[in-house]
């Protein structure tokens, strides 16, 4: 297997075509990236977004980065070349973790094989690694579900906030990943959808994405999900993560705070779906997650309509930190962990 094409991303060997999700869903643009700055400049800029799928992407533009370097047969200068390709990828987006677990992981492959292989022979394993964060990313999406749908029920409905679905992952995804199992396994599952302000994710990329696969959807704009949970519509919240610090404390998008203080106030299961690459066990708790602002501009407009003077001070932090007492449970591959997760997650890396 030495290409991978999903809705999310494809790798040619060459290059790594990407839907752009800017533009999603009235519009499906491809953007091709042939240079590990054009994969940087991808992420930066939201062309590819959700946790893991700026993991992989991050590990193709690695790859991409060997190559460029390729000519470079003195060792010590590819190393040192590779180093700056990892900085510039690393440099992109600040707060999910899978970035640095995925370029950590590439980087990790190269240093293991320095010594033994040549230039050429480390660059097909880097590709080979990358193929292989791409193609586990989607079996454990796969397992998520699985572990994840027990939880509900035929006829449940679900809130979720922004985008953790197969656009979010190179596949299938986690917090849709859960809903598109339980799907599967004959249950009828109602999915409310936040709209997501600012970048609109929910609306833009959710809703398309759940509608795509005929699964019931309803979108909701930010401020209704207090009065859904009121009115008894909704049974469970499930989210994904961009964080999960040692102690349960998690980042997701800004937003997902208040809908866990919500959910708990109305007696509701709040739900996190997470891959393993996901927990920075070196985080101790949530306060020492670091915390992406983006431009203004992003609240100054609404999609492509400006709703206010450029003038106007705005605050736009893209995520927040939901403290571990609001979770009912973190849903991984490797299975549903529930308080006290100080214990409980590390006893996953085991
Ligand atoms: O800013 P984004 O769109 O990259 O934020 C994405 C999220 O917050 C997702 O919920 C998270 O990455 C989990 S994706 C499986």
């Amino acid at each position: 297997m030495d290409k991978i094409k999903t809705m999310t991303m494809e790798w040619t060997g060459n290059s790594l075509i990407f839907i752009d999700q800017r533009f999603l869903p009235l519009e499906e643009i491809y953007v091709e990236c042939k240079t590990y700055q054009d994969v940087a400049k991808s992420i930066k800029d939201m062309v590819v977004r959700g946790a893991p799928a700026i993991g992989a992407s991050a590990a193709f533009g690695y790859v991409l980065g060997a190559k460029q370097n390729q000519h470079y047969n003195e060792k010590d200068r590819f190393f040192q070349e590779m180093q700056n390709v990892k900085k510039v990828l690393g440099g992109t987006r600040p707060t999910a973790v899978n970035l640095f677990w995925a370029l950590n992981r590439m980087e990790k492959v190269m240093e293991d094989n320095l010594e033994e292989k040549n230039v050429k022979e480390i660059i097909d394993i880097l590709e080979k690694e990358a193929l292989n964060i791409a193609y586990e990313d989607i079996e454990i999406n796969k397992a998520i579900g699985r572990n994840g749908e027990k939880l509900l029920d035929d006829g449940d409905a679900v809130l979720t906030h922004c985008n953790a679905g197969a656009l979010a992952t190179v596949d299938y995804g986690t917090a849709l990943g859960v809903i598109r199992a339980a799907v599967e396994n004959g249950k009828r599952i109602h999915v409310y959808v936040d709209e997501t302000r600012p970048y609109l994710q929910g609306a833009r990329l959710t809703v398309w994405e759940l509608m795509k696969s005929g699964i019931k959807t309803t979108l909701i704009s930010d401020n209704m999900a207090g009065w859904v949970m009121k009115q008894q519509k909704i049974n469970a919240v499930i989210v994904g993560a961009d964080r999960i610090a040692r102690n349960g404390d998690f980042a997701n998008k800004i937003g997902t705070y208040s809908v866990a203080v919500l959910a708990k106030k109305h007696g509701i299961p709040f739900y996190v779906a997470a891959p393993l690459s996901t927990i920075d066990i070196e985080t101790e708790n949530g306060n020492a997650i670091p915390i992406e602002e983006r431009n203004k501009d992003e609240v100054r407009f609404c999609y492509k309509t400006r709703v206010v003077r450029d003038d106007v001070d705005v605050y736009n932090p893209a995520f927040d930190v939901t403290p571990h007492e609001l979770v009912t449970a973190i849903i991984t591959e490797k299975g549903v962990i529930r308080q006290p997760y100080e214990k409980n997650i590390p006893s996953l890396f085991v």
